[in-house]
């Protein structure tokens, strides 16, 4: 069996974090989402992986994935993000006859794959889809279910039939293809694979549904980011590497080799970051701080804190925020005593 993981969007929602990166390459406890998913991939015992890039998601794609030991990764390009069926009919000569995986590279699972691929080996369907009860199904394609078979699926509909989302694992046999080869594009000028796994139950194929255990997140907003990153800090285990002077760590703090907690208290579950320095500050539970990151005379909980970024004397604790790659929240005393803000497209500021 192989696998593809589709990274080739670059998440419009997430604006303006993904302006200048795929939403894959985001840090969440730590790490770039998509190492989570390579990470599942490899512990359901597949070790050919595709991934899916656009020109605008490749570069970073490719470097989130560098060095990543013991895999054999093929980037397939797609020229234009033009659905999900489009970006899996690009890996059709890569995958060739083989039953395989898609993925999709911005989707989360607490406990990974494996029943998917067992259950797909197990029943021999065409088709085999994740699926999560939601409250709000409207945002997800959407499956009707009749003993564990898949009768009808729509994607994002108004009135939903049901409330079961498809969540971002669908495990196929090479009929898929064919389906796929002859879609035409749906309402919003996507190719949607829903639309395709739809061919296939049309054509009398076999397509089975297997809930998911555990949590599952689609990254689609920085709310669902934070949320991730919660999910997954609660379950670190604590481990000091770095170096920690006239501080406090109360409970799951990880702090790695290369970075400096100075005068400062940690209460987890927080990740410290290779390379980052937090100085005269309180870092509270459910935050990343990333490499080389720097938190200096603040205070910041349930927050992601990017690559690079620094926090530098701010007043008020910051909570609930996703500071990006090299950005800066600094205060800048003496007077005017006024906000200075130098904003990308559509970034978000709440003052209190
Ligand atoms: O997250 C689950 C949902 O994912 C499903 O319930 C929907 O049925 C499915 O269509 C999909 O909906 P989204 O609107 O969330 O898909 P999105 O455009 O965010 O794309 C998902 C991933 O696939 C993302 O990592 C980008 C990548 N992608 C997307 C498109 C449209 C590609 O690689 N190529 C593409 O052409």
């Amino acid at each position: 069996m192989k696998a593809i993981i589709l990274a080739a969007g670059m998440g419009t929602r997430l604006r303006p974090l993904t302006h200048t990166r795929p939403k894959p390459t985001i840090r969440v406890a730590g790490r770039p989402i998509i190492h989570y998913a390579v990470e599942n991939i490899v512990a359901a015992g597949i070790r050919e992986i595709g991934v899916v890039v656009s020109p605008a998601t490749r570069d970073d794609v490719q470097a989130s994935l560098n060095g990543y030991a013991g895999v054999d990764i093929e980037y397939i390009l797609q020229e234009k993000p033009q659905g999900l069926a489009h970006a899996l009919s690009t890996a059709r000569d890569w995958l060739a006859d083989s039953p395989f995986v898609m993925y999709l590279g911005d989707n989360l699972f607490e406990n990974g794959i494996v029943p998917f691929v067992e259950k797909f080996n197990a029943d021999n369907p065409q088709a085999l889809v994740a699926l999560a009860a939601v409250k709000d199904p409207r945002q997800f394609g959407v499956a009707v279910v009749q003993d564990g078979r898949i009768v009808r699926l729509v994607e994002k509909p108004q009135d939903p039939p049901s409330n079961l989302a498809v969540a971002g694992i669908y495990v196929f046999t090479d009929a898929i293809h064919e389906v796929v080869a002859g879609l035409e594009p749906s309402g919003r000028g996507e190719y949607e694979i829903t639309d395709a796994i739809q061919g296939l139950i049309g054509r009398g194929a076999r397509v089975e549904g297997l809930t998911v255990e555990g949590w599952w997140k689609d990254t689609g907003k920085a709310e669902d980011l934070l949320d991730a990153n919660r999910l997954l800090l609660s379950g670190i285990e604590p481990q000091v590497a770095g170096q920690v002077l006239d501080s406090r760590l109360v409970g799951r703090v990880v702090v790695e080799d290369g970075a400096v907690v100075r005068e400062s208290t940690i209460i987890g579950p927080a990740l410290i970051a290779a390379g980052s320095l937090v100085e005269n500050a309180f870092v509270g539970p459910f935050t990343a701080i990333g490499p080389k990151a720097e938190v200096r005379d603040s205070e910041v909980e349930y927050s992601i804190v990017a690559d690079r970024a620094v926090i530098k004397d701010v007043a008020t604790r910051l909570q609930e925020c996703v500071i990006g790659v090299g950005a800066r929240v600094e205060s800048r005393r003496g007077l005017p005593r006024a906000h200075r803000l130098v904003l990308g497209d559509e970034s978000r500021v709440e003052i209190g």
